[in-house]
Order: C-alpha cells, then sequence, then structure tokens
C-alpha cells in the first residue's frame, strides 16, 4: 500500500478535471464583468459602423443571419460588394430581408450579390446536404462566419433530434461539421478564413468530453452551462482545427467575441429583466456595434499576418479578436491542449466523421458523414 501522500498524488494525476477552479471561475466573471462595464469605452477608437474595404472578389456563407449580429454582417459585407450567402433556416425571412435591402440600396450602385441557401443548425443532415449543394458548384469560398447561435436562457434541458444537448448542438457540433464539410470550398478560395463568432463567456465554461450533453448529473444543467461549455469548445476545437490546417492550405480559423450586444438574445428572459437589458443602452452595444470584430476578423488583411505569426510560434490557441477589433488572450482552460485534443477527437465522433477527415479533404479525398442523407 502506498503512502498517503504517494496514493494522493498518483489519484491527483488521474483524477480528470471536473470543472474550473473557483480562482479561473472567479478571474473568468471578472473578464465577463469587465466586457460588460468597459466594452464601449474600450472599443471608442472604432467607427459604427466599421469602414469595410471593396469586397468584390469575396464569397462569404454567413450562418444565422436573418436577425442580430448576423442580419448586420450580411447586409454590411453585400453593400461593400461580397458575394454573400445566407445561410438561414428561415428562408421567408431571409428573402424578405434580401427584397428590403436592395430597394433601400438601389441607386447607389450595382444591385447586391446575395442569395439564400436552407441550413437548419439543430439538424446535422441539414448541414450535410448545406455542404454538399454548396460544394458541388466548385467553386471557390473565401469566408465562412459561423454566426447562428442560441442561448436559451432559464429555459430546460432539450435535445436536437441527433440526440445533442441544443446549445452544444448549434452553437458548437454543426458549425464545426460544417467548417470540415467547406473545406474543399475553402482551399479553393485561400486564403480563406473561418470566422467563429464566439463569446466572453466562453472563460465561465468548462468542457467535460466524457458528458458533452451535461446529462451525468456531475454537473447541474443551467442554460448557462449548456452556453458556455458550447463556447469553450469551440475556442478550443477552433484551435486543433488550426493546428492540423498546414500553413500552405490558407485557411485561417479566428474566434470572435461580439461584445455584449442587444439582440434577440435576451428574448428568453424574464420580461421583467428584458425591460432592465434594453433600459441600458450605454453598456450595451448595437447589434450593428456587435458586428464589429467578425466584420474586421473577415475582412482585414492584418488578421491573415497575426494567424501565421501564431502559426509560427505553435501558439496553443487560435486567433481571438476581441469586441474591440484587438487581438485577446483566450480562457486559461482553453489553453488546456490536452483538452483540446479530446475535444477534437470527441467531437469529430460525434458529428460522425473519420478522426483523419482534415488531412484526407486536403489530400482532395472524399470522406463519408454519419448524418449523409440517404439518396433513394
Ligand atoms: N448578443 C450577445 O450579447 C452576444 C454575446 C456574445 C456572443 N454572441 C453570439 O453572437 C451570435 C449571434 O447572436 P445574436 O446575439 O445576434 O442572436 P440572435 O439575434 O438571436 O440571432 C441568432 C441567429 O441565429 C439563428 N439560429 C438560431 N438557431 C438556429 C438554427 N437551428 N439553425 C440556423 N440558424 C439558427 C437565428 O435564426 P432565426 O432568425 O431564425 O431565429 C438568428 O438569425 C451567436 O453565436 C451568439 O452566441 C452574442
Amino acid at each position: 500500500m502506498g503512502s498517503p501522500s504517494s496514493s494522493a498524488t498518483s489519484s491527483s494525476i488521474e483524477k480528470p478535471k471536473q470543472g474550473l477552479g473557483w480562482m479561473e471561475w472567479l478571474r473568468g466573471w471578472f473578464y465577463v464583468i469587465y466586457e460588460f462595464l468597459f466594452q464601449r469605452i474600450m472599443a471608442s477608437h472604432l467607427q459604427n459602423p466599421i469602414p469595410l474595404p471593396p469586397l468584390n472578389d469575396l464569397t462569404c456563407i454567413i450562418t444565422g443571419c436573418t436577425n442580430g449580429i448576423g442580419l448586420k454582417i450580411a447586409r454590411q459585407m453585400a453593400e461593400s460588394g461580397a458575394h454573400v450567402v445566407m445561410a438561414v433556416r428561415n428562408t421567408k425571412a431571409a428573402h424578405e430581408l434580401i427584397q428590403k435591402w436592395q430597394n433601400e440600396w438601389s441607386g447607389m450602385g450595382l444591385p447586391l450579390n446575395i442569395e439564400v441557401m436552407e441550413l437548419d443548425l439543430l439538424s446535422l443532415d441539414s448541414v450535410v446536404r448545406f455542404a454538399e449543394a454548396w460544394n458541388a458548384r466548385l467553386g471557390p469560398l473565401h469566408v465562412l462566419i459561423n454566426n447562428a447561435g442560441i442561448f436559451s436562457i432559464g429555459e430546460p434541458q432539450r435535445f436536437s433530434k441527433d440526440g445533442y444537448e441544443e446549445h452544444m448542438q448549434v452553437n458548437y457540433l454543426a458549425p464545426s461539421l460544417l467548417s470540415i464539410l467547406l473545406l474543399p470550398s475553402l482551399i479553393r478560395g485561400s486564403p480563406s478564413r473561418i470566422i467563429n463568432v464566439n463569446s466572453i463567456m466562453h472563460f465561465v465554461g468548462f468542457v467535460d468530453t466524457e458528458d458533452m450533453n451535461v446529462v451525468s448529473r456531475k454537473r447541474k444543467y443551467t442554460s448557462l452551462v449548456g452556453y458556455s461549455s458550447s463556447k469553450l469548445a469551440q475556442v478550443m476545437f477552433s484551435s486543433i482545427l488550426q493546428k492540423r490546417l498546414p500553413a500552405e492550405a490558407g485557411i485561417n480559423v479566428v474566434c470572435v467575441s461580439p461584445g455584449i450586444v442587444d439582440t434577440n438574445v435576451a428574448r428568453d428572459l424574464p420580461k421583467i429583466v428584458q425591460i432592465g437589458y434594453h433600459l441600458i443602452p450605454y453598456f450595451i452595444f448595437s447589434a450593428e456595434e456587435g458586428s464589429r470584430s467578425a466584420l474586421f476578423a473577415a475582412t482585414d488583411p492584418q488578421v491573415l499576418e497575426y494567424c501565421e505569426v501564431l502559426k509560427a510560434d505553435d501558439w496553443p490557441v487560435c486567433a481571438f479578436i476581441s469586441h474591440d477589433c484587438r487581438p485577446m488572450n483566450a480562457s486559461e482552460e482553453a489553453h488546456n491542449i490536452e483538452t483540446s485534443h479530446k475535444v477534437w477527437a470527441k467531437t469529430l465522433d460525434l458529428i460522425g466523421l473519420p478522426s483523419d477527415a482534415v488531412e484526407k479533404l486536403l489530400e482532395g479525398e472524399e470522406i463519408q458523414c454519419r448524418y449523409q442523407p440517404s439518396r433513394e
């Protein structure tokens, strides 16, 4: 029998981390509150809307752009000349928006180059269908903006038809599948970028790869746990994806924090809290202000240089751009490279891809996804 101290040491080595340490957790909340209180001051150097260069040669897919931050990103990119693909679940609303934007734009230049494709992130076969349809065009994709997301505050735990906790699926698993399946088009568009609209809330997230659905009762499920874990998982997955993509592939992965933004994200809050939320406009960004970090990450040439520097330095985390369009350091837990590798492996399994999916796609080979709709 080993001594108490030796058995304590070996058990602390073997025992996987069950959550954030309280110092990490406190620091996390400090960052969230700091962003809330000071985001306007920190971003006071930015214009609103953020000026964009001409984007006439750019094709960009934006998920979830019938509302909130995504809507502002889509409209501004289209008005700057990009070919914008609105990847949305409500195609009728997207067509109505395009009609409105074309009317308001008429006389200001060429008609906006914008189209709609259906994508429901609550269904992984919808993601596969979307990627197959896009890749079949054999055209380049320069920017993928994974913007769509949910934060069902105060709602009970729900699962998609694929069996995954909804925050995990919409905010993380489905966008990860989409990013990988679109690699052939992103290679054609190289230098290209995958932009993930992430959140400062990843600082208070924790990912247990044995319990991605938060059902084991090791942790009590709340929408905050679901949301923050999905955002942290996204940073970890993005970091490994960035590492697996050789510099020659010319595809860069960037996470951004939009700030604390007044959008529909608050629609599930109790009415009284919603009123409070709208009464504090000084602190909270408008959707247009919240779109700036994603627009900056998607279009600024310095961002590519920054990604190249991080890659050359073998930095453990992918590029992260803050709400003020400056690079920021992701959370301490996001630097846990061992967990990031576990998250990567687990995720490929959950989204039904082989472990060498990225390498095969880079070689120009085809891959099979478990969620491929059957062709009859
Ligand atoms: N607002 C904030 O303070 C804040 C802070 C940090 C990060 N973010 C992140 O910013 C991103 C945009 O959020 P937002 O604040 O603009 O929220 P929002 O106004 O609620 O917009 C979210 C968008 O995602 C779409 N969406 C939701 N579920 C979907 C699904 N199953 N399939 C396809 N699209 C789906 C929505 O489509 P419908 O229009 O059909 O509902 C909507 O267009 C999210 O990733 C969010 O986590 C927001």
